[in-house]
């Protein structure tokens, strides 16, 4: 069979059922990508025949006689066609994983078309960018402005990078035609494939494993089960101590805990043959009882999840299935509440909510010709997986090597070990290469989600808006392991409370087992959940007194130089403001609400305006320590080594900005080698939105130093001339967001749109506005997802019943407004030439600003996210006296007469 790819001829005979994609990429065409394999995602958009097609729909042995074209082909030779240009100029991709295909739509499109861009591209999912750079992108493109318009921001490379340049990512050119390398866009001769089986229960004991007629199987190679495990258990999520999560998972358990964990696993020469080694597998199972609810799960009789571990395991209370809890108080709450004039109290929800990462996990294992088990994987933490590999393994941590190439998103569901483990225990019992790349239905099954929390939070406050007292509770669901467990819950916890000032706050909190799909780290690493209450509650305390919610946030939000803890007692030392810009955020927010927008609602719709803040600590805390060296070479140019990951959050193109800014050089003088335990000593890794605090704090400390040899005029050998920079990232600042956001409410079918969407933020020394914009944009649109839509819902077994971008809802082009994007003008004294973090925060006070207009509007609290069309629906409905119509009595100056407080519940 013979078609044409990109313009050059391929002959050969696809295998019986054989998608295109798979077709061109056994043919090297890796600007093919895999995101979901259901049609679904666009990562695989090709052109055939000059018509876009998802070729993970298109059987390969259509395309016979027809002209196929890749993102690689769209212009000749390597050149970029007008539409990727125009990406890359506009910041339009952050990981870029779903940039070649949505290039490839893109590139059909003319002016005719852009009146219905929505619907053009409706087909292609973006994770990362919140659609508005796309939009920009493809108008600009189409319209041929050539880069010379106000909002082409990176339309000519700025000669020095200096801080506050829109310097063009290193690799926007490759990216945009598909030429950049993710995991999988590579060739390891003698590759072997790896399947699991998963359990089907809850909970059970594998009493037996036969794996007869799996090895039988032509081609299979082994199989892996507990047997041939390692005993030291370990946690999947990585942290710089490895003691701050629990050790209760092994690679392959006797014991499984939730339905979809690894059972065992195949080796085999292809997918499908590692597939069926799976379905020949016979196991025999005791079945258990099991838990799925987090009340009852920590309530006497349960069944326990993990009856065996202990504190030595950092398992507070296995028989209560308690796997840390955390009580804070000081002052008297129930004097507090007692003197105040209002107060607001009530239980809210979040659901399960999936990274939808476009790049499923996955890893490719060998060893080398030095003879080091090497993984190439899609890894947030090189490092962490090499150690707790080592570890585990029982192997000398300079006998392996971990290394990224670009990870196509994260958003902390890289932070884990879910692929390494089973591909190196496979790679030293086979000897062979082996790779293991998830589908989508695993990621939803067998990676994490964020943790559901139900939180009650009880805020009083006094006729002046001050805040008398703030009692929180919250239950965070873990599932059957406890990955981050701790982590989020104490994170989540803090800084929400932290945010204000209050005499009096109690917080109890509990993180609990049960037998469903792990949670992990998310965005915002349970923030957003705690805020959720928090800020919805204050809200509350704002309409009762008929306040200015942004007057609200003014009175009780931290100061500047205030000391932060839950407990008075217990201040958090490492905590300080390098800078403070709540204030400015405030401000900026608010003027843009009462300057409006001019888009209108339908009529009929009911209109309200909200918004939330959040606070973030710029480092997790106990230290997040970096090494990076920068060294010159004769020729003008320098390489920067550093071990932290590129995965869409922007920090190649900070560190090249820092190193070239200290040295004085263009960006293009910078050469990169990163996301590899072979790169420099030791890096804790690409979490906590330590891109830019930790690793760009390292590499600018490096900068300095090779700026001081020359300034003392060392000479630069032709090997080199390096000098190195660490930090130990153990004192942190702090970063502000607001949110605000005008909506409109059909309420008779419970439908939302976003009016206007604004966020303030305080990013400190803005060292790429177009990046950290594209950022904040980002954020945005994954807090309106799990605002309005998605949600991982689970069966009867306590797994996933919609693992598939199908039914599982993130948001298209279409469901996403453009949002303004406002910045506080501050300069860190802790972050490199005066920059903050600002990757997580701004996803976090996305959902209660909604909320809080969506309240406004319908006169109904939301208690639950996501707040979908039917929840809405039954608010509205349910609503105590008409609902406000249009008009300015929703706006947040007049926000009503001051009433009585009272107890919210999910009927309002
Ligand atoms: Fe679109 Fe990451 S840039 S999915």
């Amino acid at each position: 069979m013979r078609m044409d790819v990109d313009g050059a001829p391929v002959e050969g005979q696809p295998a019986p059922g054989q998608c295109l994609r798979t077709y061109l990429r056994d043919q090297g065409r890796f600007e093919v990508k895999k995101g979901c394999d259901a049609g679904d995602c666009g990562a695989c958009t090709v052109l055939v025949d000059g018509r876009p097609v998802h070729s993970c729909l298109y059987p390969a042995l259509r395309a016979e006689g027809r002209d196929v074209t890749t993102a690689g082909g769209l212009a000749p030779g390597d050149q970029a066609h007008p539409v990727q240009d125009s990406f890359a100029r506009h910041f339009a991709f952050q990981c870029g994983f779903c940039t070649p295909g949505m290039t490839v739509t893109a590139s059909t499109l003319t002016e005719d078309d852009l009146p219905d861009l929505d619907r053009r591209l409706k087909g292609n999912l973006c994770r990362c960018t919140g659609y508005r750079p796309i939009r920009e992108a493809v108008e600009h493109a189409v319209r041929g402005c050539g880069g010379s318009c106000v909002g082409c921001p990176g339309g000519t490379d700025d000669a020095a990078a200096t801080a506050g340049a829109n310097a063009r990512p290193p690799a926007a050119d490759r990216v945009v035609q598909g030429r950049e390398p993710y995991t999988f866009d590579t060739d390891i001769p003698g590759l072997t494939h790896l399947k699991v089986l998963s359990s089907p229960h809850a909970h059970a004991r594998i009493v037996a494993i036969d794996a007869t007629e799996a090895l039988a199987i032509p081609g299979v190679h082994a199989v892996l089960t507990h047997e041939d495990a390692p005993a030291t258990r370990f946690s999947t999520a990585r942290h710089a101590n490895r003691l701050d999560d629990p050790r209760d998972t092994r690679i392959l358990d006797s014991t499984v805990r939730f339905r979809g964990q690894r059972v065992a696993a195949v080796v085999a020469d292809t997918p499908a043959l590692a597939e069926a080694g799976c379905a020949a597998l016979r196991v025999d199972y005791q079945v258990l009882p099991a838990v799925l609810d987090p009340e009852e799960a920590r309530s006497p009789g349960a069944p326990l999840v993990h009856p065996g571990l202990t504190p030595e395991d950092g398992v507070e209370d296995a028989s209560r299935n308690v796997v840390a809890s955390w009580r804070g108080a000081y002052g008297n709450v129930g004097r507090g509440l007692a003197r105040a004039t209002v107060f607001a109290t009530g239980t809210w929800s979040n659901a399960r909510v999936s990274h939808a990462q476009l790049e499923t996990h996955g890893s490719i294992g060998w060893i080398a010709d030095d003879g080091r088990l090497t993984l190439r994987t899609s890894s947030q933490v090189p490092f962490l997986t090499r150690d707790e590999l080592a570890l585990v393994l029982d192997l000398d941590p300079a006998t392996v090597r971990v290394f990224a190439a670009r990870v196509g998103g994260g958003f902390g569901g890289k932070q884990e070990i879910f692929t390494e483990d089973i591909v190196a225990l496979a790679v030293l019992r086979t000897g062979r290469p082996v790779a293991y790349e998830m589908t989508r239905e695993e990621e939803f099954v067998r990676t994490a989600t964020r943790h559901p929390f139900r939180v009650t939070a009880t805020l009083g406050a006094d006729s002046d808006g001050r805040l008398t007292a703030m009692d929180i509770e919250v239950l965070s669901n873990t599932g059957a392991y406890g990955n981050h467990a701790i982590g989020v819950m104490f994170h989540g916890c803090a800084e929400s409370l932290e945010a204000y000032r209050s005499p009096a706050k109690r917080l109890h909190a509990e993180v609990v087992y049960t037998n469903t799909t792990p949670a992990g780290a998310f965005r915002g690493y349970g923030l957003g959940q705690v805020i959720f209450a928090v800020e919805s509650a204050l809200d509350e305390l704002a309409l009762q007194l008929g306040m200015d919610p942004f007057e609200m946030r003014r009175i009780n939000a931290v100061k500047d130089g205030d000391k932060l803890g839950v407990t008075e007692r217990r201040h958090h030392e490492d905590l300080v403001f390098g800078s403070y810009g709540l204030d400015q955020c405030l401000d900026l927010a608010q003027e843009a609400l009462v300057r409006g927008n001019g888009v209108e609602a339908p009529e009929g719709w009911a209109v309200g305006e909200g918004m939330a803040l959040s606070m973030i600590a710029t480092i997790p805390p106990r230290g997040h320590p970096a090494t990076a060296a920068v060294t010159a070479f004769p020729d003008g140019t320098v390489e920067v080594a550093a071990g932290t990951v590129e995965f869409g959050n922007g920090t190649h193109t900070v560190l090249t900005q820092l190193a070239a800014e200290v040295l004085g050089l263009s960006p293009a003088a910078v050469r990169l080698h990163t996301s590899d335990t072979d790169a420099t000593t030791h890096d804790t890794g690409a979490w906590g939105s330590t891109g830019i605090t930790v690793a760009g704090k390292a590499v600018h400390a490096a900068a300095v130093a090779l700026r001081e040899l020359l300034d003392d005029g060392a000479e630069i050998p032709e090997a080199g001339l390096t000098a190195h920079g660490e930090t130990d990232g153990k004192i942190r600042s702090l970063a502000f967001n607001v949110h605000a956001a005008r909506v409109a409410v059909d309420v008779e079918t419970g439908r939302v749109r976003i009016l206007q969407s604004i966020q303030a933020a305080d990013a400190g020394t803005v060292l790429n506005p177009a990046q950290c914009r594209g950022q904040i944009e980002g954020g945005v649109a994954q807090g309106i997802g799990s605002a309005l839509y998605e949600e991982v819902l689970m069966g009867d077994q306590g797994s996933p019943t919609n693992p598939a971008f199908r039914v599982y809802r993130v948001p298209q082009i279409a469901d996403v407004p453009e949002t303004e994007v406002y910045f506080a003008e501050t300069s860190d004294s802790l972050g490199p030439l005066g920059a903050k973090s600002m990757s997580e925060s701004p996803y976090n006070p996305v959902a209660p600003a909604l909320a809080n207009a969506i309240r406004r509007a319908i006169g109904v609290r939301p208690m639950e996210v996501p707040m979908t069309r039917d929840r809405v629906w039954r608010l509205a409905a349910s609503a105590p006296t008409p609902t406000p119509s249009t008009s300015r009595d929703t706006r947040l100056a007049s926000a009503g007469e001051p009433s009585p407080g009272g107890t919210l519940t999910s009927d309002g």
